[in-house]
């Protein structure tokens, strides 16, 4: 049996990767592909924790009031909840064939975590590190979004503020996203225009699936 595609979406909050993997995975259906969906943090035990966390429901108790974790304490859960994440969803349907779509993989783990560090190399190689044993996608899609017109899209929908939720880190990720291949310089990584309407930037996430399937010329 041929094991699955592994595919990754990535971009800053609000950049479309929960919509485009709805809509991948349905595209990728309707041409009869064995399709799973997932997502980062995963819906293991680690990743229910974090949900929480980013939630605001669980913090530490510091000297001044509660407080969301760390950026290491937090590395380290996502680390764990990825690790968890392949060996108990990503990889059995892979090798059964089935294509994985993630939306957000280990990109999403150096990107926040070494900006909420600080952004030193120090942090990032230690992030690296601990996710060393992370299985690598087949593709990693960026969707590309200025953070001004991302910061719009979120107000938008519906779910209450994370921690995540600061205009500054917003646009360092954004300046970091566009770049993010040179951090992952062995992974095939793309980059897709979001800031046009939700169809064409479907249609062009598609079309980087059917290259990476060698049905089109790349
Ligand atoms: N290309 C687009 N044009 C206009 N609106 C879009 C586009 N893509 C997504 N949206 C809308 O923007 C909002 C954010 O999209 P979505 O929830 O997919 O982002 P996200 O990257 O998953 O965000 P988060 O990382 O915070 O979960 C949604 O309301 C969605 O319908
Ligand atoms: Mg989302």
């Amino acid at each position: 049996m041929i094991e699955g595609l592994f595919i990754a979406l990535e971009g800053v909050d609000g950049a479309g990767t929960t919509t485009h993997t709805k809509l991948l995975a349905r595209a990728l259906k309707d041409r009869g592909l064995p399709v799973h969906t997932t997502r980062e943090p995963s819906d293991g035990p680690i990743g229910m924790l974090l949900r929480q966390v980013l939630a605001g429901r669980v913090v530490v108790p510091g000297v001044s009031g509660a407080r969301p974790p760390s950026w290491s304490t937090m590395a380290l859960l996502f680390a764990a909840d990825r690790l968890d994440h392949v060996e108990a969803e990503i990889a059995p349907n892979l090798i059964d064939g089935v294509t994985v779509i993630s939306d957000r993989y280990d990109h999403s783990s150096v990107a926040y975590q070494t900006l909420t560090a600080g952004g030193g190399m120090d942090a990032m190689t230690w992030i690296k590190e601990i996710n060393r044993f992370a299985r690598r996608p087949d593709l990693t899609i960026v969707l590309d979004l200025p953070p001004q017109v991302a910061a719009r899209r979120r107000l938008e929908r519906t779910g209450g503020r994370e921690i995540y939720d600061d205009e500054q880190l917003q646009e360092q990720l954004a300046r970091f996203y566009r770049e993010i291949e040179t951090h992952f310089p062995d992974d095939r990584v793309v980059h897709v225009d979001a800031n046009r309407p939700i169809e064409d930037v479907a249609v062009d996430v598609m079309k980087q699936v059917r290259i990476l399937r060698g049905e089109e010329p790349g």
